[in-house]
């Protein structure tokens, strides 16, 4: 192992693209949009519309063209969040308080919270060993103990694809819906084809780190499922009103505001080209990373599935559970920002205490993940200095 610290760090003083290189790890976006932010402003003040403007259905369309969704070009909905797009999904489905919902126990917390929030139970599902998103054999597995599962949500995690044909397979024999939970997938595919085209319904969360980043909160829902009106998700998401104010139906509070979703239209022109840089980073990375493998079990790096295309939304790398919190604890003291996505599965939640479920690869996994730093704003140099720190430790 030493001898190939050794290279990499020749290599990098060769390069000497570490050598008192300045970094600042710029991983949230927000001061490089503030031409696109004067624009909105005074496209709102002329015109009066702030909330569910005509900028919202400007930006509900173009996201529709730019996931090259195959389906009817009306079928997004603009809302105020991720998570609020989930619950709206399972409303979809007609989940009730008590029903069963099947999730992966390794997502961000908010995956779970959607099926609090109407009162359901979540069903913890394993992950693969590949890229940590749900196990197809494990949720055949928990389908058919569970029967009275009512849908599933997969998770499309830190920018990878989840094995979306095997789920469509097992949801369908098992005449389940799916939702597919987007949130870190903005920009990846399956098959070439966009992720979130695949399920019943699918969400996106536009919160300020993620891959399409809003300067506050916000999120869309696609609807894909062939019997649903996408009036009722309209009138779902404005308190249950129709057109007259008159409350028809159970609804919410869940709007995109007019300066996100013109932002957001704005962000969409060139989002594919810092989704490239994103995979550029991940690359180097990865180039750096390599040879400190070996046949140890210290660390290992992000795996694609076959068919996918990562947008790398996060890098994760594993490190041996003995050394990750030092890893971590290092590379913190030297304001390099790495994170852990996340230190406990969801059933590890005090608030799921007495929850007996056993997860061996997703406990295995929360104990090994660390977050290197990525987003296009970071230099090359900035991959470099998160390198040659870790190799201080590892
Ligand atoms: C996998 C996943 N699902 C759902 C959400 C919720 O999105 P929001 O924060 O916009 O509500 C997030 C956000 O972090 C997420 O990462």
């Amino acid at each position: 192992m030493n001898n190939k610290i050794k290279k990499v760090r020749d290599y990098l003083f060769k390069n000497k693209l570490s050598r008192n290189s300045r970094y600042n790890f710029p991983l949230s976006d927000a001061k490089f949009y503030q031409q696109f932010l004067i624009k909105a402003q005074s496209r709102i003040i002329n015109n009066g519309q702030i909330i569910l403007g005509s900028g919202v259905n400007e930006f509900e369309r173009n996201f529709s063209l730019w996931l090259k969704n195959n389906l009817d070009k009306k079928q997004i909905l603009g809302v105020a969040s991720g998570t609020d797009a989930l619950e709206l999904a399972l409303r979809g489905l007609k989940i009730c308080p008590g029903d069963l919902v099947a999730i992966p126990s390794h997502t961000a917390y908010a995956t779970a919270a959607s099926i609090l929030r109407i009162g359901a139970k979540p069903i913890f599902v394993d992950i693969n060993n590949i890229n940590f998103t749900i196990c197809p054999e494990s949720l055949n597995e928990t389908l058919i103990k569970n029967p009275n599962i009512k849908a599933v949500i997969t998770v499309h995690l830190y920018g990878g694809s989840c094995e979306i044909d095997k789920i469509c397979k097992i949801c369908s024999n098992f005449s389940i819906p799916f939702i597919e939970d987007c949130a870190q997938a903005c920009g990846t595919k399956y098959l070439n084809r966009s992720v979130g085209t695949f399920g019943d319904f699918s969400t996106f969360s536009f919160y300020p780190t993620k891959n399409l980043a809003a300067l506050g909160d916000g999120g869309a829902l696609l609807i894909n499922k062939s019997d649903s009106n996408i009036m009722d998700f309209r009138s779902l998401r404005t308190y249950g009103w129709n057109s007259d104010r008159e409350a028809i139906r159970f609804g919410v509070n869940s709007r995109l505001d007019e300066l996100q979703a013109i932002l957001l239209s704005e962000k969409l022109k060139d989002l594919d080209i810092r989704i490239n840089q994103r995979r550029k980073l991940a690359e180097l990375y990865h180039k750096l990373l390599f040879p400190l493998i070996g046949n140890s079990d210290l660390l290992s790096l992000p795996k694609s599935q076959e068919n996918e295309t990562h947008s790398y939304h996060l890098y994760v790398i594993r490190v041996n559970h003995k050394k990750r919190d030092l890893a971590r604890k290092f590379c913190l003291k030297r304001n390099i920002p790495v994170s852990i996505h996340y230190p406990k599965a969801i059933h590890q939640n005090s608030f799921f205490s007495g929850h007996k479920t056993s997860l061996p690869n997703t406990e295995r996994i929360v104990k090994e993940i660390l977050s290197l730093p990525l987003s296009p704003y970071m230099k090359y140099s900035d991959v470099y200095k998160v390198v040659e720190t870790l190799l201080k430790i590892l």
